[in-house]
């Protein structure tokens, strides 16, 4: 065989597998949740504020959410909502523990999956095991109607490639110029992460501001760039103004939106919380439609090997 028919058949190969790919991912798909992932560039924006609390905007909305922690260092959600989980997706993974045994409810509308040591051995189940842990998880999408992922920081390959698997990737950032480079950097690399299938949808928030003026500052600069030098169109969600309340309540460990609903945070929450659903003000544009439970942990766990 020549070079060139040896490339040929490579990419032969390959496109076949990304169609097969696609096949079972579609097999496994057919639910109605919806996922979102939130991510950043650097540690310490908020992204664990802004999971939990956009949770509480939307179980008011009497949307049913499930808040999956997957940060890899500190699990901090249960800090966060003082809540102390006692089993987590290792448990599930080894058989132990049942969905029940290891989902915490929170409060209305909202339960916590702990993430725990079970998000890195996500990666190396096999085939049947991972077979058994979807079909386990499976039955969270009768009862919940979005699944939220706290991830850890940084561009590491875990996060990414739950930002790939979900719907709609929440990226964070503060208006510091060391958030933005994170996160634009987050951005470049979202867009070399091989995503088998169709792809994500990127909205992103900027955090901590003075004003609404200075988030849109942010946005328009972020969206600038992302479109002009990598091509992607991103939507901007909203802001999260600076409250001294945030700090109050991640210390009393009680979200800010359930201690402080008439906050200014809070009342930024719940305009981010409406974007999503498109109520009862104009949603964001060009958002996915849900794929459902079991194609996001069809997707995340073939993320892991797509990349490999
Ligand atoms: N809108 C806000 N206003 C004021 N302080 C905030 C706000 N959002 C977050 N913070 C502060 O930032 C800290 C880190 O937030 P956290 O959600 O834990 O970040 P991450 O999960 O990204 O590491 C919080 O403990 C809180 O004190
Ligand atoms: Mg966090």
């Amino acid at each position: 065989m020549s070079r060139t028919d040896m490339v040929f058949s490579d990419q032969a190969r390959e496109l076949r597998r990304i169609v097969e790919l696609q096949r079972q991912e579609n097999r496994a798909g057919g639910g109605n949740m919806r996922t979102l992932a939130v991510l950043s560039g650097k540690g310490g924006v908020g992204k664990s504020n802004l999971s939990l609390n956009l949770a509480c905007a939307l179980a008011e909305q009497e949307q049913r959410v499930i808040l999956l922690d997957a940060d890899l260092g500190l699990a901090n959600l249960d800090m966060l909502c003082g809540i102390t989980a006692r089993y987590n997706l290792a448990h599930l993974i080894d058989g132990s523990r049942s969905i029940d045994d290891v989902l915490v409810e929170f409060s209305h509308n909202i339960w916590i999956l702990p993430g725990g040591s079970g998000i890195r051995e996500l990666a190396d189940l096999d085939e049947a095991r991972l077979a058994e842990l979807i079909e386990m998880l499976a039955v969270l999408e009768d009862r919940a109607d979005i699944l939220i992922v706290d991830t850890g920081a940084g561009i590491h390959r875990g996060v990414l490639t739950f930002a790939a698997a979900a719907d709609t990737a929440i990226l964070i950032t503060t208006p510091e110029p060391t958030s933005i480079r994170d996160a634009y950097g987050v951005l470049k690399a979202l867009r070399s992460t091989p995503m088998s299938g169709s792809k994500t949808d990127i909205a992103f928030v900027v955090n901590m501001t003075h004003s609404e003026a200075e988030g849109l500052e942010v946005a328009n600069r972020i969206r600038m760039a992302a479109n002009r030098f990598l091509g992607l169109s991103i939507n901007y969600m909203g802001c999260i103004l600076n409250d001294d309340l945030v700090g109050k309540a991640v210390r009393i460990r009680k979200p800010f939106y359930q201690l402080y609903p008439a906050s200014r945070a809070s009342e930024c929450v719940r305009k981010l919380g409406y974007a999503l659903t498109g109520a009862p003000e104009k949603g964001i544009a060009n958002i996915n439609p849900p794929r459902g439970l079991k194609a996001f942990f069809f997707r995340l766990t073939r993320g892991h090997f797509v990349e490999r």
